[in-house]
């Protein structure tokens, strides 16, 4: 059976996707080429697990031609940092030159040319340039991770946003849940639909706080720009952010894309975790 090819495969600090679809697979024997960005401690893990492992940067077409070579199925996700267009543009060139038959593409709820936030539109580009290479391109439409709501309240104890009023409406998944459904749909034989939005729980961020056992903080949303490289560790994502929160802040009570979506339980098979249940888990 030819490889899938995992990109993102280490995991990382957002939501460790494409780690959880490499476990999956690997779990289920399948075989899986795990895309990894270092040389370290991750990569042996995969390694052990009896994944092959191809080393490279997604930006670098020299490094994504060898890691597509005989592959049918890949997932791809790249983190919210510099370069996801560059990284997105060299997999639609590579898989099309490779035939690829299906990839499945992290990409965010709002993804849409007039969406609220500047890497919301540029996932709204990858997804056009996937699609246009014809290979297969499923997008996971995600809501905001739970995993970002826990970097939100490290070090202060505060889940300190400047989302507003307490009222102010959230879309969640697990980071889990992404991949859940990731690895389903590359165990999928038939078509599927290609874009499925996965939000696993809506509620305000009040309800999220005392979910989380802590306060709410409305903050000035310069004042949260100023503190938030430190937690999330690059301009970009800290740009994302700033305008998302924003964004929420303003649709306030809600919008029709902020509802619990079927595909977790059609992909995975059960129930979307909840945010209590992620609260609850050591991870
Ligand atoms: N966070 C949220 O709330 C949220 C919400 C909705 C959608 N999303 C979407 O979720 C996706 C990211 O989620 P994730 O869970 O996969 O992220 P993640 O856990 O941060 O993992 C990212 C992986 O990509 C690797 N990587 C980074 N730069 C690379 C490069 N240039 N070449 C090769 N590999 C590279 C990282 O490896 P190293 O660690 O070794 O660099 C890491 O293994 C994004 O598309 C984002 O828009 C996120």
């Amino acid at each position: 059976m030819a490889p899938i090819l995992v990109t993102g495969a280490a995991g990382g600090s957002q939501g460790g996707t494409g780690r959880r679809v490499a476990e999956t697979l690997l779990r289920a024997s399948l075989p899986v080429r795990a895309f990894v960005h270092s040389e370290d401690a991750r990569a042996a893990e995969l390694k052990d697990l009896g994944a092959e492992i191809a080393l490279g940067d997604l930006r670098e077409i020299q490094a994504v031609t060898p890691a597509l070579q005989g592959v049918r199925r890949a997932y791809f996700t790249y983190p919210v940092s510099a370069g996801m267009l560059d990284a997105a543009a060299v997999f639609a060139a590579v898989g099309h030159q490779v035939g690829l038959e299906r990839v499945v593409a992290v990409s965010q709820l709002g993804s849409d040319p007039q969406a609220g936030t500047p890497h919301m539109r540029r996932h709204w580009v990858a997804e056009q340039a996937l699609d246009r290479a014809n290979i297969g391109a499923v997008h996971l439409r995600a809501a905001v991770f739970f995993e970002n709501l826990r970097v939100a309240i490290r070090d202060t104890g505060e889940l300190r946003l400047p989302l507003g009023s307490p009222d102010t409406v959230l879309p969640l998944i697990a980071g889990e849940d992404v991949a859940g459904v990731g690895a389903g749909v590359l165990r999928t034989e038939g078509p599927v639909d290609p874009v499925l939005w996965l939000a696993g729980e809506v509620m305000t961020v009040a309800e999220a706080a005392e979910v989380l056992g802590v306060p709410y903080m409305n903050v000035d949303p310069d004042e949260w720009a100023s503190t938030a490289i430190s937690k999330y560790g690059n301009e970009v994502a800290v740009e994302h952010l700033t305008h998302l929160w924003t964004m929420f802040a303003a649709i306030g009570s809600g919008h029709e894309l902020f509802r619990v979506t079927e595909s977790i339980e059609q992909f995975t098979g059960r129930p979307p975790i909840t945010l209590r249940e992620f609260a609850g888990s050591t991870e």
